[in-house]
């Protein structure tokens, strides 16, 4: 019988997961980089991936998540011995977002690295969307990202050095069913992106995007190990894998670092090739 080569694939890729052989050359040393949302998933492969590379650490989560941001912040201080701090974090609240910047300033901690990892997706049919899910995705996904990195981007001014990732999705260059609002917030930070890069580089602060297909994280594995979900999404990635953390956590990585020191306003599109066809 003819084996179906997505779903071998998809195995292969599970078995990677959080496994790329990646050796730290320290390229860090001495930053300090800001990860919202990372109690979990991507986020918190981001802060791994930063922490390896020598990178100081400020995580930050929402308040009912705390517990799982200080699990991550705690192994992270045990394994790489950086300096973690876990902060709270509503990127929804204008006042959240003060405190945090009053936080850093008092406690003396300059950002050279922001990544804007937090952001929330919801399925639903465009003709039932409500201003409600509406509004809770755009002030997440795209408001709320803005004022944060505008608050990090000050001492950045002053310093005439950063650089910022946003964390946008292949769903703001390709639209995909059942996800209007989005798609609509993530192709507008893929366009905030270029606009803050532009407004930006007179600073010496990089911006630019990474554009991730479905990752396989643990809060999604049930979805993405459901066969319907496998049948309709594999054939549409050429290299017939989904992504796993690492994946979008070494681009991060690389965008952020001096390695990338010519490149701004730039999306790297980390899909397997969905948006190529
Ligand atoms: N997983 C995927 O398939 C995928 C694909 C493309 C893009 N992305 C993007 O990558 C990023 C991370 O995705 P993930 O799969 O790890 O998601 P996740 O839901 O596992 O993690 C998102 C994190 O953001 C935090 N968060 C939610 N609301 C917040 C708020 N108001 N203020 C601050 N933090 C908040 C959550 O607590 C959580 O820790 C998101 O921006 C997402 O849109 C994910």
């Amino acid at each position: 019988m003819k084996r179906n080569t997505a779903e071998i694939r998809l195995g292969d890729s599970q078995e990677q997961e959080g496994d790329l052989p990646v050796r730290s050359v320290g390229r860090l040393s001495g930053k300090r980089v800001l990860v919202t949302g990372a109690g979990r998933g991507i986020g918190a492969k981001i802060a791994e991936s930063f922490a390896r590379e020598g990178a100081s650490l400020v995580i930050t989560e929402v308040p009912g998540e705390m517990g799982r941001l200080n699990d991550v912040a705690d192994e992270l201080r045990q394994t790489y011995g950086k300096e973690i701090e876990g902060i709270m974090l509503d990127i929804r609240s204008d006042q959240s977002i003060t405190e945090c910047a009053n936080k850093l300033k008092t406690d003396g901690l300059d950002i050279d690295y922001l990544v804007n990892n937090a952001g929330v997706n919801m399925l639903v049919p465009a003709l039932e969307v409500t201003p409600k899910q509406w509004d809770q995705i755009m002030d997440i996904n795209l408001k709320g990202t803005f004022f944060l990195t505008q608050q990090i981007a000050k001492g950045m001014v002053k310093r005439r050095s950063g650089s910022i990732v946003m964390l946008a999705s292949q769903h703001g260059v390709v639209a995909n069913e059942n996800r209007a609002p989005y798609c609509a917030s993530k192709a507008g930070l893929v366009h905030l992106t270029k606009a803050l890069a532009l407004e930006w580089a007179k600073y010496g602060i990089r911006v630019n995007a990474v554009s991730p297909t479905f990752v396989a994280t643990e809060a999604n594995r049930e979805h993405v190990e459901d066969p319907r979900f496998r049948r309709m999404s594999l054939p549409k990635i050429p290299l017939r894998k989904l992504a796993v953390p690492s994946d979008i956590a070494e681009a991060v990585l690389f965008l952020a670092s001096d390695q990338a020191g010519m490149i701004t306003g730039h999306n790297l599109i980390v899909d397997g090739g969905w948006t190529v066809a």
